[in-house]
């Protein structure tokens, strides 16, 4: 038996820009997907999911991953969880030149799904890497992180960046733009997340942004804007040249919030936000957070804020529609072996 996790994530910066070759900043968070996988002696493929922030349901099916079995559950629901486990199988399945191996696969994850914090690329990496090794073949943090963004990207119709797929198998902050990702340095930024209960269809907010992009100048320019965002944050990071997993100071916590603001400001003015994010947003920003933003593809979901104290918690505890808000730490590991195996390096 071979168990991996994979850490969440946020968007300090840049989610939809990315799509369009502007750099982003995604941070692995603290919340993660953890995948088992059983070898099995038939070509089977059984699939028990639970805590995904959906009903737990189980599925078996043999040999191609292509057809979908009859399952009681909604259609959407099992096509959001099963497209990205079928495609996790199937790059393992390639990655280990064993096109007709069968597992037992068990998926749980802390992470809501579909909110913007990037659990379908946690499950993606966790389950490619649980599933390499159970057929006794490693994989680097990068090649996982290559081969879970060919899966994201098969299942989302070629819309997916490398940013959360990326995030989730090398853990910490990263930057990534186009096919250029790259770790880097950032202090223990105090991400506090508040959730409205709700989930966005990154698929239609993607071609949203990219009819308004094609339509208007204006429109392609605010991308490019979130561009110039992206890059002053970079700038502020790098300059601060704080440890990793030190504390930030104040006035790259006000910089940082700042930029935070205007870019969701931005991703606003694109049509990605919604109602109760924009409200989650205003509570956290009263809340005394130095900046809050909605995190991922947007339309419902979760936003980001940064404050070291409680109040932006208490803030989003308080504030209607608010479904759930935790604190979370940078993920300094991202996919890790749960089963004592130790990585080569
Ligand atoms: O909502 P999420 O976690 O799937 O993030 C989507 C981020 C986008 O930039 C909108 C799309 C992408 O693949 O980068």
């Amino acid at each position: 038996m071979t168990v991996s996790s994979a850490p969440g994530k946020v968007y300090l910066f840049g989610e939809h820009a990315v799509v369009y070759g502007e750099p982003a900043v995604p941070c692995a968070i603290e919340r993660r997907a953890t995948v088992t996988v059983d070898p099995r002696d038939d070509d089977v493929v059984r699939v028990v999911a639970e805590d995904l922030s959906l009903n737990g349901f189980a599925v078996e099916y043999s040999g191609s991953t292509d057809e979908h079995p009859d399952v009681d559950v909604p259609t959407p629901l099992v096509e959001a969880a099963m497209g990205y486990v079928d495609a996790a199988v199937d790059q393992a399945r390639d990655a280990a030149d064993a096109p007709d191996a069968g597992f037992d696969i068990t998926v749980e994850s802390e992470i809501p799904l579909g909110a913007g914090l990037g659990s379908s690329a946690a499950v993606v990496v966790a389950g490619i890497d649980a599933a390499t090794r159970a057929l006794d073949v490693e994989l680097s943090p990068r090649e996982i992180a290559d081969r879970a963004y060919q899966a994201e990207h098969e299942v989302q119709d070629g819309q997916a960046s490398r940013a959360d797929t990326f995030a989730s198998a090398m853990g910490g902050a990263v930057r990534v733009e186009g096919d250029d990702c790259q770790p880097i340095d950032a202090p223990s930024l105090p991400f506090v997340v508040g959730f409205d209960g709700g989930s966005g269809d990154t698929g239609k907010l993607v071609a949203g942004v990219r009819a308004l992009r094609d339509r208007y100048d204006f429109a392609a320019q605010t991308v490019e804007t979130i561009g110039d965002i992206v890059r002053e944050g970079e700038a502020l990071l790098a300059d601060a040249d704080a440890e990793a997993g030190a504390d930030p100071d104040e006035e790259l916590l006000e910089s940082l919030g700042e930029l935070m603001n205007f870019n969701h400001g931005l991703l606003e003015a694109l049509g990605v936000s919604s109602r109760s994010l924009d409200s989650l947003v205003w509570a956290a920003r009263s809340g005394d957070a130095y900046g809050a933003k909605l995190t991922g593809a947007g339309g419902g979901g979760c936003i980001v804020a940064l404050d070291p104290t409680p109040e932006t918690e208490t803030a989003l505890q308080y504030t209607p529609g608010c479904e759930d808000v935790f604190r979370a730490e940078l993920a300094t590991t991202g996919v890790r072996a749960e089963d004592g195996e130790v990585r080569d390096e």
